[in-house]
């Protein structure tokens, strides 16, 4: 399917690995100009390198803290008015609440609700002049079903959601969408760290942990980043331009309301 945005340009935050990484992929070979971002300088050039290689798409590296002033002016500074803008960033640790001090909380809410707002701020307005814009926020699927221990990341994305679901009313009438992604279990690093800590935790094999965490998903197994991807460049694809204010759950069925 041609999503009709080729020529387009986006910034994809975080994006390394993982998912934000699955994104950009998806995005650039879907012929958009790929901005992509991560703090490990090696990790992400080679990255870079691999999807301009897979895609023959441009593709820039920018090596920043997206949670930073400073790392937000180096990814505009890159891609001044992007067309699409897939925000992204790491998420806090496992943790009971009760151990959270107050800038452990500040940071969590920075990280994955201040962040994305701000990001929204700086491109939205080029975004509604044009009469084109894409924004997708990565949240969790824990912001519709609480998972013990990351209770501060599910508070954070769900401020992120209600933030943005009245900002996304607001630009719908300039050909600007802002939707959420709310992914399940992805096979990426993030799980892989999340299954050993699970592990060392119960006193069991990091091959337990998978399988028990597998049944408990109808699809039984861990979705990839590059189907979530592929998801992600649709809700920026030209044909989505009615699709607004929405929370895609991506979770092979592991949420089990009906709506
Ligand atoms: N995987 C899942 O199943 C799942 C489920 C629910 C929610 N999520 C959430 O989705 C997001 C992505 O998860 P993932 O599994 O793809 O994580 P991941 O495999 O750990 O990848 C995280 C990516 O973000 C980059 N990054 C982290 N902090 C950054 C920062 N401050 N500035 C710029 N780049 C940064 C990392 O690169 P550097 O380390 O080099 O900076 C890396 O490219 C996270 O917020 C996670 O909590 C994931």
């Amino acid at each position: 399917m041609d999503l009709g945005i080729a020529g387009r340009k986006a910034i994809v935050c975080a994006s390394s690995r993982g998912l934000g990484r699955g994104c950009a992929l998806a995005l650039a070979q879907a012929g958009c100009e790929v901005v992509v971002n991560g703090r490990d300088k090696a990790r992400l050039e080679a990255t870079a390198a691999e999807i301009g290689a897979a895609t023959g798409a441009k593709v820039t590296a920018v090596v920043a803290d997206v949670a930073t002033a400073d790392g937000q002016a180096a990814l505009f500074a890159a891609c001044p008015e992007p067309d699409i803008l897939v925000n992204n960033n790491g998420g806090p640790p496992f943790r009971d609440f009760r151990e959270l001090n107050r800038q452990q909380m500040i940071d969590g809410v920075v990280g994955n609700m201040i962040v994305a707002i701000e990001l929204v701020q700086k491109a939205i307005d080029p975004m509604m002049r044009r009469r084109f814009g894409r924004i997708v926020n990565i949240t969790s699927g824990s912001v519709k079903m609480p998972l013990a221990g990351l209770d501060l990341s599910s508070g954070a994305r769900a401020g992120l959601t209600a933030f943005l679901a009245g900002v996304a009313r607001s630009v719908a009438a300039a050909n600007v969408t802002i939707n959420g992604l709310l992914p399940g279990t992805f096979d990426t690093d993030r799980l892989r760290s999340n299954m050993e800590m699970t592990a060392k935790r119960r006193g069991i094999s990091v091959e337990a942990a998978r399988a028990e965490r597998i049944a408990t998903v109808p699809a039984k197994r861990f979705g990839e980043a590059e189907e979530f991807g592929q998801a992600c460049a649709f809700l920026c694809s030209a044909q989505a331009g009615y699709i607004t204010g929405q929370n895609l759950l991506i979770d092979g069925g592991v949420f089990p309301g009906t709506l």
